[in-house]
C-alpha cells in the first residue's frame, strides 16, 4: 500500500545530528546545526529565563488553548524587537502579528499566506540559503527561484548582479531576504547595500519577506533591524518571520512570530484574520510554555536588560572564536586568506571547503559540518579551536 511513498533521505543539516551522536570519536565537534553552545560545549539555560521559568512554575496554573495568534504579550514582544518599541507603524496598527511555532512555523504561515492571496507570485530566495527556506514555499505550492547572492571564489556578495536580478522581479514577487546573519553564509549587506536594494524593490513594487533567526548576534538589537525598518519606512509590503530559538537559547520550545506590515490598519485587520484562519488549519493554536516565558522576559524591563546582556554574551563568544580560528589557521596555511572568517556575522561561516575536504574532516576528525561547506561558529570554544583548527588546516593541504 505504501510502497509508491517516496523515500526522505533525511534533512542536509538535522540528519548530520544523528550522524555525529553515532560517531565514536572522543574528540568530535559538532559544527554542523546552528545552535550556540557555549565555553564548556553546553547548551545555556539564559538567566533571564530561569527566572521566567520560576515564575510560572509558582504556582502551576491552569493551561488553557491559546488564541490562535498565541499570547498578546509574546505577539507584543515580536513587535517591539523587530520594529522599535515607538515604532509609528505599531502605533498606526498597521502591522499584524501572530505568535508561531518558531522561525519555520513563521515561514510556513506566511508561504501559505501568499500562496493564498498573491496566487502568481513567485519567491526569490538567495543563493545559497537556509535549504528550509525552498521546501517551505515549494511545500505550500510557492514557485521559487533564487537571486545571486554569493562568490564563493571571492567569499564576498555579488551586489550588482543582484541588484540587476531584482531589478526584473514582477510586481508582487516575494524576495525572501535575511536582515542580520545570512545563513548560510554569515555575510550580510552594509546599510548602504540595503537602501539601494529596497528602492529597487520598492519601485518594482516587490513584496519584501524578512527572515531573522539571529536579531542581536550580529552588530546590536537595532542595528541588526535595520533592514526592516528601513524597509518599512520606505512603504514596501514587509512579512517577517523571527525566532526566538536562538537568542533566548529556547530552540525545543519552537518560539518565533511572523509579522505582516500592512498599508492600513483596516488591511492589518483583515491580514490577521487571514493568518488566524490559516493557523487554524494548520495545528490551530501554539502551545504555551514557551510563549509565557518570551511574554515575561521581553516585557519585563529588568529581564529584557538582562536577556540583552546575555546575548551580546554570546555574540561576543562567537567573534573571539573566529579571530582564534583565523589566527591558528593563518600561521597553519599561511598560503590561504582566512580574512573571511572574520568578516562573516552571526553563528555561520561559509568556508567553501570542498566536499572531499568536509568528508575527510567529519570521517578523520569527527568535524562536522554542512556539506555547503557551513561551518558554525558558535560550537567552537577554547577547548576545540585548536583541534578544529588544525583539522581544517590538515585537509586544506590537499
Ligand atoms: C540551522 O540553520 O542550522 C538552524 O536554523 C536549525 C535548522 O532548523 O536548520
Amino acid at each position: 500500500m505504501f510502497e509508491r511513498v517516496d523515500y526522505y533521505a533525511g534533512d542536509p543539516i538535522l540528519g548530520l545530528v544523528d550522524k555525529f551522536v553515532a560517531d565514536s570519536n572522543p574528540n568530535k565537534v559538532n559544527l554542523g546545526i546552528g545552535i550556540y553552545y557555549d565555553e564548556d560545549s553546553k547548551l545555556p539555560v539564559l538567566e533571564c529565563v530561569k527566572t521566567a521559568e520560576q515564575r510560572i512554575a509558582d504556582p502551576i496554573s491552569p493551561r488553557p488553548y491559546l488564541p490562535m495568534a498565541g499570547l498578546p504579550g509574546h505577539r507584543l514582544a515580536c513587535q517591539n524587537l523587530l520594529f522599535g518599541k515607538d515604532a509609528a507603524v505599531l502605533q498606526e496598527k498597521r502591522v499584524a502579528t501572530i505568535a508561531t511555532l518558531g522561525g519555520s512555523g513563521a515561514l510556513k504561515v506566511g508561504a501559505e499566506f501568499i500562496h493564498e492571496w498573491f496566487p502568481a507570485s513567485k519567491c526569490y530566495v538567495s543563493d545559497p540559503t537556509w535549504s528550509n527556506h525552498i521546501a517551505i514555499f515549494e511545500g505550500s505550492d510557492v514557485e521559487v527561484g533564487t537571486y545571486p547572492y554569493y562568490d564563493t571564489a571571492t567569499s564576498s556578495i555579488k551586489f550588482d548582479e543582484m541588484l540587476a536580478f531584482i531589478a526584473k522581479l514582477n510586481k508582487h514577487d516575494v524576495v525572501l531576504l535575511h536582515p542580520c546573519c545570512h545563513n548560510p553564509t554569515g555575510m550580510d549587506l552594509t546599510h548602504a547595500q540595503w537602501d539601494e536594494l529596497l528602492d529597487i524593490m520598492k519601485q518594482r513594487e516587490l513584496i519584501a519577506f524578512m527572515d531573522i533567526a539571529y536579531q542581536g548576534f550580529g552588530q546590536d538589537m537595532d542595528h541588526d533591524a535595520y533592514a526592516i525598518r528601513k524597509a518599512v519606512a520606505l512603504g514596501l509590503p514587509v512579512f517577517v518571520s523571527n525566532s526566538f530559538s536562538k537568542n533566548l537559547s529556547l530552540y525545543g520550545e519552537r518560539v518565533g512570530g511572523l509579522s505582516v506590515v500592512c498599508p492600513t490598519a483596516e488591511e492589518a485587520e483583515r491580514v490577521f484574520g487571514q493568518l488566524n484562519y490559516a493557523v487554524r488549519r494548520i495545528y490551530t493554536s501554539p502551545p504555551s510554555h514557551g510563549g509565557r516565558v518570551v511574554d515575561i522576559v521581553m516585557n519585563d524591563e529588568a529581564l529584557h536588560q538582562q536577556w540583552v546582556g546575555e546575548v551580546y554574551g554570546m555574540r561576543d563568544r562567537i567573534k573571539a572564536m573566529r579571530l582564534k580560528l583565523k589566527s591558528v589557521l593563518e600561521a597553519n596555511v599561511p598560503a590561504r586568506n582566512f580574512d573571511y572568517i572574520t568578516k562573516q556575522n552571526g553563528m555561520f561561516s561559509f568556508t567553501g571547503l570542498t566536499p572531499k575536504q568536509i568528508e575527510r574532516l567529519q570521517t578523520e576528525f569527527g568535524v562536522y559540518i554542512v556539506s555547503n561547506s557551513r561551518m558554525c561558529m558558535a560550537g567552537l570554544n577554547v577547548n576545540n579551536v585548536d583541534y578544529v583548527a588544525n583539522a581544517m588546516a590538515e585537509v586544506l593541504k590537499d
